[in-house]
């Protein structure tokens, strides 16, 4: 098991964001998060990837806890994550906002950080010019450039949230195929995704959240015949 979520709970005030959420990526697996906004998805990644710290509950990374650590710890430690709405240094170039991830991730390597950050800029199949200043970069280069950066501090475990949104169905393809391929490289995925078509292909199996809560997690088919999920969530044209 690379990432195991045990009973975690997050609180804002008086919202539970998350309600004893138990959830678990197997090493190698693609695992899908879908539900309605506001159930707790990003919540979901930014208290697994350290950005909030969690009310209770333990979360492990290849055994070891991560709970508590900070952000940039569980980073080093092998996760990686994108985020619903990217927050690049606008004014450095694209190249090097990949350049300090690469160099962060494992700082014994800055030797060739220079190389990693080009080949992955090269990877997520950003076609714009390196020099670029991050700001002024479309859509679809920066959701690239997000997956770049998450990508150059060599996860074991990528975090993507809502790394469709935007894109047009020619790049929706391109960003499926570059999935399967981090995924070929023997990183394990957690991707949170309102497209159903892209989770229900793309994903080893699919965990439904509702209100804080995980509702049911199975395999595509799995939780389209779920009764509790298409009353809460699906709707009766997702029922096979
Ligand atoms: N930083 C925050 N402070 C207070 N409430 C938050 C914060 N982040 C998220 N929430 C609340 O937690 C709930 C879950 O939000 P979120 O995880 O963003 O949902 P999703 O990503 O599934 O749309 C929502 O009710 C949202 O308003
Ligand atoms: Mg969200």
């Amino acid at each position: 098991m690379i990432l195991q979520v045990d009973r975690v709970t997050k609180r804002f005030g008086g919202l539970v964001a998350l309600d004893s959420v138990d959830l678990a990526v197997e090493e190698g697996e693609i695992l899908g998060v879908i539900g309605p906004n506001g159930a707790g998805k990003s919540t979901l990644l930014n208290v697994i990837a350290g950005a909030h710290k969690s009310t209770s509950g333990t979360i492990s990374l290849c055994g070891e806890r991560i709970t508590g650590l900070s952000a940039s710890q569980i980073c080093r430690r092998g996760i990686g994550r994108t985020f619903q709405i990217p927050k690049p240094f606008g004014r450095m170039s694209a190249l090097e906002n990949v350049l300090v991830a690469s160099t962060f991730g494992d700082p014994t390597l800055r030797g060739d950080a220079l190389a990693r950050a080009e080949h992955t800029l090269e990877f997520v199949g950003f076609t714009a010019d390196p020099e670029t200043p991050a700001g002024s970069l479309n859509t679809a280069h920066l959701r690239r450039l997000d997956l770049a950066r998450a990508l150059a501090s060599r996860p074991r475990l990528l975090l993507l949230d809502e790394s469709a949104a935007g894109l047009t169905p020619n790049e929706l393809s391109d960003l499926q195929g570059l999935v399967l391929r981090i995924r070929e490289q023997g990183v394990s995925i957690l991707i949170v995704e309102h497209l159903m078509r892209l989770i229900m292909e793309l994903c080893d199996r699919i965990a439904v959240l509702h209100y804080g809560q995980v509702l049911a997690v199975g395999t595509a088919a799995e939780i389209c015949r779920n009764e509790q999920v298409a009353t809460a969530y699906l709707g009766e044209q997702y029922l096979l």
